[in-house]
C-alpha cells in the first residue's frame, strides 16, 4: 500500500510549482489526474525541445506518475465533466494567473456547492495585498520573497540562484498544505482553501537572512568575511558570497585542477570542535594554541586570511581527495559536484534518487525521482503521460460515462481529438 492510496488529484496545474506538488502526491501513492487544454495541454510539453515532435524533459520530469485528460474548461461539456471531476475528487490544485478560475466559472464557493470536502489548493505568486494579481515565474519570487538580494558576492549585483526554490520549493509547501487538510477532514469532514504564494514560500526558505536583518540593528555581523575585511554594513542584510550561513564559517575552496575544471572546489568548514584537526590537516599546528587563533570568538575577524591559508592545502588536492583526508577527522567538507556527476552517481541512483524511465517518443531519460523516502510506501516512478492518454479512460472509469453519453461527450469539442480518443 502506498501512503496516499484513494486519494484522487484534479491536478489543474501547469508549468512548474504546482506540477511539482502534484508529481510528489503521485509518488506518495495519490490518483492524480492532469487536465490539460485540448491539442495545447500543458505549454511546457513543448519548451525547450531536445527531441523533436517529443514531449521535452521540462514536461516529462515534472509529470510523472500520473493520468492527462484533455479538456476545454470553457465549453459548456467540458464544464459539466469538470463538475463531476470536482464532485469525484478529493483535491484540487492549480496555479493559474490569479482569477482565472473565477472566469472559467469555478469560484472557491461553487467549488464548495459541488463539493463541500473538496481542498483547494492553489500557488499564487504573491499573497493578499497589493500585489496579488500579479503573475509570476521562478526568478520573480526569488527577488520578491529576499532570496536575489542575499545571494551573490558583496561587491556584484544580487544573483538568483539555481535551485528553484520559488517553483519546486512553493510546489512542497503547497503538498504538505494539502496532506494537512486531509488530515483535518479526517475530523471535520469538511475540505478547505490552501494557498501558498511563491514570495512567502521563498521568505521562508530566507528566514536566516531575515534573522540577520533583525541581528543588524545589535551590531556587525562578525561571521560575515566582510566584518573581517573591515567593510561597513549597511541597513540591510548584505550578499555573504559563499561564507556559511550558520554559526561554524565556511567558504568554496579551490581543488587541484581549478585552472580548467570549474567545478575543483570544495566546501570547507572549521567547525569549532574540530579546529585541532583542521590545523593539523593544513600543517598550522600552532594554531592549535596561539592566541588569537585557539579561540573560535578570537577568529572571526581573520577568516579571510584563515581560509586563504586552508585553500593553500586544498589546491593541492582534489575535491574527492579533500573529502577522503577530512571526513574521518569529523571535519565537514563537501565536494562541488557538477550535474554530470550527480547524473552518474551510484548512490543516488540505489535510492531511487535518480532513475532512468523509459519514455515511448523519448526513449530512455534521466529523471530525479521521489527525494522523500518513507520505509512503508514505496515509490516506482512511471513516465509522464502523453496529451489526453488517459482521456477515454477517466470519462468511463472515473466519471462513469458510457454509450451515448459518453459519444455525446467525445464528439462535443470538449474532450480534444475524439475520433483519436474513441478509437483507443
Ligand atoms: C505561470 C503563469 C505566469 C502563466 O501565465 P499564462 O501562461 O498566461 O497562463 P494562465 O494561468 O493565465 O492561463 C491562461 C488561460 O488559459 C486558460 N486555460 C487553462 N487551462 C484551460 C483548459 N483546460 N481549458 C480552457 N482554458 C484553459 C485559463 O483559464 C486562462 O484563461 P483566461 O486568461 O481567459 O483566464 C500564471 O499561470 C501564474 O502567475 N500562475 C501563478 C503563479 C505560478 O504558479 N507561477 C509559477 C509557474 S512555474
Amino acid at each position: 500500500m502506498k501512503a496516499l492510496e484513494g486519494i484522487k488529484i484534479l491536478d489543474f496545474t501547469h508549468v512548474q510549482s504546482g506540477p511539482t506538488c502534484t508529481q510528489l502526491l503521485a509518488w506518495l501513492g495519490a490518483d492524480v489526474i492532469k487536465v490539460e487544454r485540448p491539442g495545447v495541454g500543458d505549454a511546457t510539453r513543448k519548451q525547450l525541445v531536445d527531441v523533436p515532435g517529443a514531449d521535452s524533459l521540462y514536461f516529462t520530469m515534472l509529470n510523472h506518475n500520473k493520468r492527462s485528460i484533455e479538456l476545454n474548461s470553457k465549453n459548456d461539456t467540458g464544464k459539466e465533466v469538470l463538475t463531476k471531476l470536482i464532485e469525484t475528487c478529493d483535491v484540487l490544485v492549480e496555479n493559474f494567473a490569479p482569477g482565472a478560475l473565477d472566469r472559467m466559472g469555478f469560484s472557491w464557493e461553487r467549488i464548495q456547492e459541488i463539493n463541500p470536502r473538496i481542498i483547494m489548493a492553489s500557488v499564487k505568486g504573491f499573497g493578499p495585498g497589493k500585489y496579488e494579481d500579479c503573475k509570476v515565474y521562478e526568478n520573480v519570487a526569488q527577488c520578491a520573497g529576499g532570496s536575489a538580494s542575499t545571494t551573490g558576492f558583496l561587491d556584484g549585483p544580487p544573483l538568483v540562484t539555481g535551485a528553484q526554490i520559488g517553483d519546486s520549493g512553493t510546489g512542497l509547501h503547497l503538498a504538505l498544505g494539502i496532506v494537512t487538510a486531509l488530515y483535518q477532514r479526517e475530523q471535520t469532514g469538511r475540505g478547505q482553501k490552501v494557498l501558498a504564494p511563491m514570495q512567502d514560500g521563498v521568505l521562508n526558505l530566507c528566514r536566516v537572512k531575515l534573522r540577520d536583518q533583525q541581528r543588524l540593528e545589535a551590531g556587525p555581523l562578525n561571521e560575515y568575511s566582510q566584518f573581517g575585511e573591515g567593510i561597513p554594513f549597511g541597513d540591510a542584510t548584505p550578499r555573504a558570497g559563499n561564507d556559511s550561513g550558520g554559526g561554524q564559517p565556511g567558504k568554496i575552496l579551490k581543488c587541484k585542477g581549478w585552472e580548467d575544471d570549474p567545478n575543483a572546489y570544495t566546501y570547507f568548514i572549521i567547525q569549532a570542535a574540530v579546529w585541532e584537526h583542521v590545523c593539523d590537516v593544513i600543517g598550522e599546528p600552532g594554531w592549535k594554541t596561539a592566541e588569537g587563533y585557539a579561540k573560535p570568538p578570537e577568529r572571526l575577524d581573520k577568516l579571510t586570511a584563515i581560509f586563504d591559508r586552508i585553500e593553500e592545502w586544498t589546491k593541492t588536492k582534489t575535491k574527492y581527495e579533500v573529502m577522503e583526508i577530512c571526513n574521518p577527522l569529523n571535519i565537514p567538507v563537501g565536494p562541488i559536484l557538477s550535474m554530470k556527476e550527480i547524473m552518474e552517481d551510484d548512490g543516488l541512483r540505489k535510492t531511487g534518487t535518480i532513475v532512468d524511465v523509459e519514455h515511448p517518443e523519448r526513449g530512455t531519460y534521466v529523471s530525479v525521482g521521489c527525494p522523500i523516502k518513507l520505509s512503508d510506501s514505496p515509490v516506482e516512478v512511471t513516465r509522464s503521460p502523453l496529451l489526453g492518454e488517459h482521456t477515454a479512460e477517466i470519462l468511463q472509469q472515473v466519471l462513469g460515462y458510457d454509450g451515448e453519453d459518453l459519444a455525446r461527450v467525445l464528439d462535443s469539442g470538449a474532450v480534444g481529438d475524439s475520433k483519436k480518443v474513441a478509437a483507443e
